[in-house]
């Protein structure tokens, strides 16, 4: 594991993100676009794990983000369908939570008891790009930007555990936010990078 960026307050740090969580100090929120284990190639990350093991990855994972978040912070991920008889499964003690969307569904988890103000965006997966094979899976831009300025104010520092080519970094370099992301393969660190320093 290694910090492999750092500038102007955007942090990319290349490694498993369980790793990498328990290193960093508090964070403002989190928004993560997590593998949906359809057999996706992502590089260093193997896509198809039984659905038991899925669900219990990811619920660590997700607590191990929340370890990092105050009080009063947001958990934003994106998820597919079938899974979302699972919301439960993965969000982190006494967090409560809100759906919604046809294909991507946002599930916005908080602390405490629910009070989330604001629906979260609908079908924010509903415009996922393929830029020229390079990563299977890029969350749009524009939606990225859209579930930040929700849940983060400029000055912020949003957490991406599994930030694949960079979209939260570069959202939250746009908003004037702070970042931290974490991505497995090496290959997609790469790519989060030409794209900051091309923001
Ligand atoms: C759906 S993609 C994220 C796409 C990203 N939001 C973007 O716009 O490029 C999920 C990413 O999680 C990464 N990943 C999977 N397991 C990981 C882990 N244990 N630690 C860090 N990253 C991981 C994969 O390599 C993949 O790039």
């Amino acid at each position: 594991m290694a910090l492999v960026y750092d500038n102007s307050g955007i942090q990319l740090h290349h490694g498993d993100c369980m790793d990498v969580l328990w290193t960093l100090g508090q964070v403002d929120a989190t928004f993560v676009d997590p593998p949906f284990n359809w057999g996706m190639w992502y590089g260093d990350y193997p896509d198809n794990l039984t659905p038991t093991a899925y669900l219990r990855w990811l619920s660590d994972v997700f607590a191990a983000c929340a370890a990092r978040m105050g009080t009063d912070a947001s958990l934003v991920w994106l998820w597919e369908p079938r899974w979302m008889d699972n919301v439960a499964d993965v969000t982190p003690r006494n967090y409560a939570t809100r759906t919604t969307g046809n294909w991507g569904r946002t599930v916005w988890a908080k602390r405490g008891s629910p009070t989330i103000e604001r629906d979260p965006p609908v079908d924010a997966l509903s415009t996922v790009t393929l830029p020229d094979g390079l990563h299977p899976d890029v969350t749009p831009l524009d939606a990225t930007s859209d579930i930040l300025s929700w849940i983060a104010d400029p000055g912020d520092t949003v957490l991406d555990p599994m930030c694949g080519t960079g979209t939260t970094l570069v959202a939250a370099k746009l908003a004037g936010m702070n970042a931290i992301g974490i991505e497995l393969d090496e290959g997609f660190c790469d790519i989060a990078i030409r794209r900051l320093n091309a923001t």
